[in-house]
């Protein structure tokens, strides 16, 4: 090893710093982001003021999320300006879901951003970045046929920096849905899968850096369908059987999935597979026919109960989670305690739940009946009650059982570590159970809402 090869360079490197905001898809498309910049000579910095670049990488999914942003970009401007007095400067930039939505307004909006580029667009993003640099305003949204990650620098280094025992990998993105309340197909084009090739090298490479534990990502991951060996399709099932192969990968997750993307492939996989986790994400938005019909999900409410039989007869012990949205345009009360009734059959093990937000461009935005404000927020109120109460009852239905759990990360508290349950749940251990990355089993002596506490059996 020379000194002068390693060390030189850093002492001069520009510095970077990616805030991301949103869905997982972002939290992968940032470390995918961090290795391109690092090609170039960027070092990361954990210190936004230190910054020579920095990339707000964005969610447009409901306003508030839209909103952030630009009182970001208010603060950040203040930090710029106090470089500006040492003599250095800052470049600007926002990625991801606010700048495919809003492209060049942004620096309409907000002079100080000097780039925006949409979420296909990362493999261009050196060039951006050059050319922010150098003082020209860099936007770029444009959908790219081919596939931005086989452009970028392979992902194995940053991803693991930063997720240690666990990573994501996204397989799918996009969407054809159009679900009438959602931005998504408008913010990241429609639906592409990664190859199956692609995606294999990934996993292997995360298995060979320590990596224990796969969650595959997509807007509709159930919806991929990527071309495999001798140029044949493949579904979702049959990738996670050739990922389930894999020395060193011990657990598969996937998400975010669509009911009606649920193939009988996938559903056979969950019965044959042990180390695809108990655990299913499966949003249903609501629970009334008509609201399901207005938001154009393609299903019924029976479709998706018939759905939820079929999963807990292939694999008995599956956790359900979902999403909801409450006060859509035209949701009466009647409709509402559609989605309550349908709630208390699933049961859920968690679940996120939002108060419809009309997005800009999207039909819902303009749907007579729109749902007066107090309204939705006292029906998200009640909504999140009982789904908090399920999510108490599924932990506390864990007490005194055994489990395996894989040990994740160092706890909050010295002494202690965080480990994943099959079911996606918190457990706090003793650091004496085990190394990080290790899997043991344990006994759950405590639950709570959001963790459960154990001891090693
Ligand atoms: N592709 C996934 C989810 C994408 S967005 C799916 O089809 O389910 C994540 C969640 O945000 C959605 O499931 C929905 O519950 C919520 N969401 C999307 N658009 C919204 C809006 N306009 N207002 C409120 N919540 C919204
Ligand atoms: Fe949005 Fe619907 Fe597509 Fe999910 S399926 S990303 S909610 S349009
Ligand atoms: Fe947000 Fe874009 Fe993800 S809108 S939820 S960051 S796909």
């Amino acid at each position: 090893m020379t000194e002068n090869k390693d060390l030189a360079p850093q002492a001069t490197a520009k510095k970077y710093f990616v805030k991301t905001y949103g869905c997982q898809m972002n939290v992968y498309d940032s470390e995918r982001i961090g290795d391109a910049l690092e090609a170039e000579g960027y070092v990361a910095t954990a210190e936004m003021a230190d910054a020579d670049l920095v990339l707000l990488n964005t969610c447009h999914i409901r306003e508030k999320a839209a909103e952030k942003v630009y009182s970001d970009i208010g603060r950040i401007k203040k930090l710029k300006q106090a470089r500006a007095e040492l003599g250095k400067s800052m470049t600007i930039g926002v990625t991801g879901c606010v700048a495919q939505a809003e492209g060049a307004e942004i620096i309409k909006r907000a002079p100080v951003v000097d780039l925006v580029a949409g979420p296909q667009t990362y493999h261009k993003l050196p060039e951006l970045v050059a050319k922010a640099v150098r003082g020209e305003k860099a936007v770029e949204t444009e959908f790219e046929i081919e596939n931005k990650f086989a452009k970028m620098p392979a992902a194995t280094r940053a991803q693991t920096r930063s997720r240690g025992v666990t990573a994501f990998v996204t397989v799918q993105e996009g969407c054809d849905k159009f679900c009438t309340f959602c931005v998504v197909p408008y913010t990241r084009g429609s639906e592409t899968s990664r190859s199956v090739g692609q995606i294999v090298d990934e996993a292997k490479r995360l298995a060979d850096a320590g990596v224990r534990e796969i969650t595959l990502l997509g807007q509709n991951v159930n919806a991929w369908h990527g071309l495999g060996p001798n140029d044949r399709e493949w579904g979702l099932g049959e990738l996670l059987y050739k990922l389930a192969e894999i020395d060193g990968i011990e657990r598969l997750r996937y998400m975010t999935s669509h009911p009606i993307d649920m193939d009988e492939g996938l559903i056979a996989a969950h019965g044959d597979l042990d180390c695809l986790m108990p655990y299913l994400h499966l949003p249903v938005q609501a629970g009334s026919d008509k609201i399901l019909k207005a938001m154009n999900r393609h299903h019924t409410r029976d479709d998706y109960l018939y759905l939820m039989e079929r999963m807990r007869e292939v694999r008995p012990d599956i956790a359900i989670s979902g999403d909801f949205i409450v006060g859509f345009p035209g949701e009466t009360e009647a409709d509402f305690e559609d989605t309550l009734s349908l709630i208390r059959e699933v049961k859920y093990a968690s679940a996120f739940s939002f108060k419809y937000s009309p997005r800009p461009g999207t039909p819902g935005a303009g749907m007579a009946d729109q749902v007066p404000n107090d309204v939705a927020g006292e029906r998200l109120q009640r909504l999140q009650a009982l789904l908090n109460e399920q999510q108490l009852t599924f932990n506390k239905n864990c007490l005194d059982q055994e489990m395996d759990v894989l040990l994740e990360k160092p706890g909050r508290r010295e002494g202690q570590l965080i480990a994943r349950s099959p079911w996606l749940q918190s457990v706090i251990v003793d650091q004496s159970t085990g190394p990080i990355g290790d899997i043991v089993k344990v006994r759950i002596t405590e639950a709570a809402p959001n963790s459960l506490v154990a001891v090693k059996v």
